[in-house]
């Protein structure tokens, strides 16, 4: 081989090594900055599910202080009122231990834990709901209708469920606000699963609503249009509905019209019956 071609042929081999070896460094260099952007998006991430779980924990715990607050004060100013006192002791210890249990099964939520799930009677899901409500549905002109079988049994994490049933019987309850009407909740079950259904007369909603009505902070409840006594909304309810429901392997779905009233179904894996052979 003539000396030009050697010397050409080592010359091209050492700048073959070179380039080698600054893309193992510029590889180095990339992996480090992956690392580097993995380990900052991961404490986002425990970030937003911090903020998201803050913002759950103050949307329940909200809805269970604003009524007995109330009921609280309704005692004060009926100080004679011997039975009224009672039940208003008996709801601020139960709504407590409520609130209590709702921060710990959020929080684990939030943080990624997997809770235990309990296999629980669904009527007593519902009633668990009802005697935390303090306001009495009668007093607003609702009728309420409850149809579940006692022998239902569900898999669920059941705060989180109870808190499902509370926000869609809250919302409920606004929709027929000022005028009455009725709310009926009741299940329905085939060999896998239950429908919970929750449904009311109330004013109903509207086809461009209803796309939004699972979107975080979506709320029509705005200060000047609503009924005397009635909050504005924060429009969270529903979309923690749906993490909850997801959660659970389930699905949540409504179906309404405007003046026409609206029905939410909340699908969950059914607990069978134990074969009596
Ligand atoms: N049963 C219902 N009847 C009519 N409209 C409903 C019903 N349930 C939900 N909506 C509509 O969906 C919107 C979102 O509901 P969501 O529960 O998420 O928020 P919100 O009730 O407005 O506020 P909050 O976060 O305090 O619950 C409501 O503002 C309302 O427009
Ligand atoms: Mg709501």
């Amino acid at each position: 081989m003539p000396y030009n071609g050697l010397y050409a042929r080592s010359g091209l081999l050492a700048s073959i090594i070179e380039r080698r070896l600054s893309l193992h460094q510029c590889l180095a260099q990339k992996e480090e900055e992956n690392r580097a952007l993995k380990s900052q998006s991961m404490q986002l991430q425990a970030l937003a599910n911090l903020g998201s779980a803050t913002c759950m924990i103050a949307h329940e715990i909200n809805n269970l202080l604003t009524p007995l607050a109330n009921y609280a004060a309704l005692a004060a100013q009926n100080p004679d009122d011997k039975k009224l006192a009672e039940k208003v002791l008996d709801k601020t210890v139960r709504n407590c231990q409520r609130a209590s249990k709702i921060m710990q099964s959020m929080l684990a939520m939030a943080n990624g834990q997997k809770q235990k799930r309990e296999t629980v009677s669904v009527k007593a899901l519902v009633e668990e709901v009802f005697t935390c409500l303090c306001r009495d549905f009668g007093k607003d002109g609702i009728r309420v209708e409850i149809r579940v079988d006692d022998a239902l049994e569900v898999s669920c994490v059941p705060v989180q469920i109870e808190q499902v049933l509370m926000n869609l019987i809250l919302n409920a309850r606004d929709a027929m606000l000022p005028g009455g009407g009725a709310l009926r909740v009741s299940a329905v079950a085939d060999t896998d699963h239950i429908d919970l259904v929750v449904s009311d007369t109330g004013c109903g909603i509207t086809p461009e609503n209803l796309k939004n009505i699972f979107r975080p902070f979506f709320t029509t409840k705005t200060g000047k249009d609503r009924p005397a006594g009635s909050d504005s909304g924060s429009g969270v309810g529903l979309a923690f509905c749906r993490r909850i429901v997801d959660a659970h392997g389930g699905e949540i779905t409504v179906q309404s019209q405007s003046g026409q009233g609206s029905t939410f179904t909340i699908r969950l894996l059914r607990v069978p019956p134990l074969d009596p052979r």
